[in-house]
């Protein structure tokens, strides 16, 4: 079953209810790290009884969990997150339907995805924390730590969502943006492949001078990418390219700017040399890197 009959089945059993528990729950996130029962039937307006049986249901399903030998209080998990986000895009008319996993990061899983007029997309779910997390029995994270995490999820999509809102109708060749909830961005999908899986690439050089023409317009834009790298460009066998994975971009001004695009550009230049054996890059990029350089030397 996929990702999305999985939750279209758990919607379909919940009721109003269940979402305003998983919405206190939700807003409680950066206060407690347990959120006490009591405060969920405070702020619910419900009885107790009541809120004890939509908690059970939502442990049931996974949305939200009931930390081991503490019954007094619940945690939100990214089952619940996902669920209140991808209820809110359902609603907006975003999102009509999602397919298969696009591509499952550190950080994030990526799926394809149908808008209701049929556009294609990508659904991107930041999961800041779940590689450790896999390995919960034996990391343990703090409590403290699994909410800081859901939160943390939440900044990210946020930044790289704005990135991509800045960029994009400049011209820098990014996805393009649709909308964001929550820890989820949706963009439109681009049907390429990561730099190192594209086995069609025929002219080496061009795509390196496009990526360093986006690199040099972000800049002009005023924005340093900051985690670039041939893993986070997709080509496509017409060697068009996009530059993805904003969540970790800075301000052109931020002191370590220099220094952070630098290695984006070392990082780059030194897979097309190993790959390709390209030595000279374009004058006109030549010289901008060479500026770069120089600045970081100057402000040294
Ligand atoms: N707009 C898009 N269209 C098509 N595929 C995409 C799109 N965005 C992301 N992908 C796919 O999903 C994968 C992961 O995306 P992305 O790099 O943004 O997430 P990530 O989890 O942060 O990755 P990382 O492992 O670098 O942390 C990409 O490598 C790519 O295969
Ligand atoms: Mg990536």
């Amino acid at each position: 079953m996929s990702l999305f009959q999985v939750l279209r089945n758990v919607f379909r059993n919940l009721d109003e209810d269940h979402f305003k528990i998983l919405r206190i729950i939700e807003k409680n996130l950066k206060k407690y790290e347990i959120i006490p029962i009591e405060i969920i039937e405070k702020q619910s307006g419900l009885d107790k009884s009541s809120v004890e049986k939509l908690l059970k249901k939502l442990n049931y399903y996974k949305l939200v969990w009931c930390p081991r030998g503490k019954r007094k209080g619940y945690v939100l998990n990214y089952n619940g997150l996902d669920l209140l986000a991808l209820r809110n895009l359902v609603r907006r008319n975003i999102i009509e339907s999602i397919g298969k996993p696009l591509g499952v990061g550190k950080e994030a899983d990526v799926y394809e995805g149908l808008s209701p007029s049929g556009q294609e997309l990508a659904i991107k779910f930041f999961r800041i924390g779940r590689t450790s997390f896999r390995g919960y029995e034996k990391k343990r994270p703090t409590l403290h730590q699994y909410h800081s995490y859901l939160y943390a999820s939440i900044v990210a999509a946020e930044k790289e969502f704005e990135a991509l809102k800045i960029l994009n109708p400049k011209g820098v060749s990014t996805p393009e943006p649709i909308a964001r909830d929550r820890h989820i961005v949706v963009t439109k999908i681009f049907r390429g492949v990561e730099i190192p899986s594209a086995q069609y690439i025929g002219n080496p050089l061009k795509i390196l001078t496009r990526i360093l023409d986006n690199i040099v317009r972000a800049y002009e834009v005023g924005i340093v990418h900051s985690d670039l790298s041939v893993y986070n460009i997709l080509v496509t066998p017409s060697e068009d390219i996009i530059l993805i994975d904003w969540p970790q971009w800075i301000w052109r001004d931020h002191p370590m700017a220099n220094i952070y695009l630098k290695r984006d550009l070392t990082n780059l230049i030194r897979y097309f040399k190993r790959r390709w054996n390209i030595e000279n890059i374009p004058r006109k990029y030549q010289d901008f890197i060479d500026e770069v350089l120089k600045e970081i030397f100057n402000t040294a």
